[in-house]
């Protein structure tokens, strides 16, 4: 009875906690130089198809395909990462925060990772 008692207080406990998206991390901003960078594919709308192919592979095990986030990765659907420029996103994943978990994507060609910030912003239109 009492072993019983013990397992279902765990699960009761750690169900809750394993369905939780990650937390994004508000002291990680990029530097204001990097801010400021255009994406060069800022009107290449035509483009965007592909970003959402390489989002689906690198990105959407930790940020969920619709990047509602999961447990090893933040929601990046949410106002304070949409208010952030291009070029900061375009500096966060290609950088990274490996300890924090967040892997850096800089062997990517650079066009590419901006696809995918292209991407990034089709994820807010569609919340
Ligand atoms: C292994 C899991 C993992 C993968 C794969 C991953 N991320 Fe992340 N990502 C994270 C984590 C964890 C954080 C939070 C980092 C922190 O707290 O500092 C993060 C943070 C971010 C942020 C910053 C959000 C903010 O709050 O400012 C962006 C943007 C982002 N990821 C985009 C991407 C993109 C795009 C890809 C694919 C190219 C990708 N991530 C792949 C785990 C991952």
């Amino acid at each position: 009875m009492k072993a019983w008692l013990l397992l279902s207080a765990i699960t009761a406990f750690a169900i809750p906690v394993l369905a939780q998206v990650k937390g994004r991390d508000s002291s990680w901003v990029a530097p204001a130089s990097e801010s400021e960078r255009v994406n060069p594919l800022a009107t290449r709308i035509d483009l965007k198809t592909g970003g959402e192919k390489l989002y689906r592979k690198r990105c959407a095990t930790c940020h969920a395909q619709d990047g509602s986030g999961t447990t090893r990765g933040p929601r990046l659907v949410d106002p304070d990462v949409q208010a952030q420029n291009d070029g900061a996103l375009f500096w966060k994943v290609s950088s990274g925060n490996s300890h924090e978990g967040m892997p850096a994507f800089s062997f990517l060609p650079e066009l590419q990772r901006w696809q995918i910030v292209l991407h990034l912003r089709a994820l807010k239109t569609s919340e």
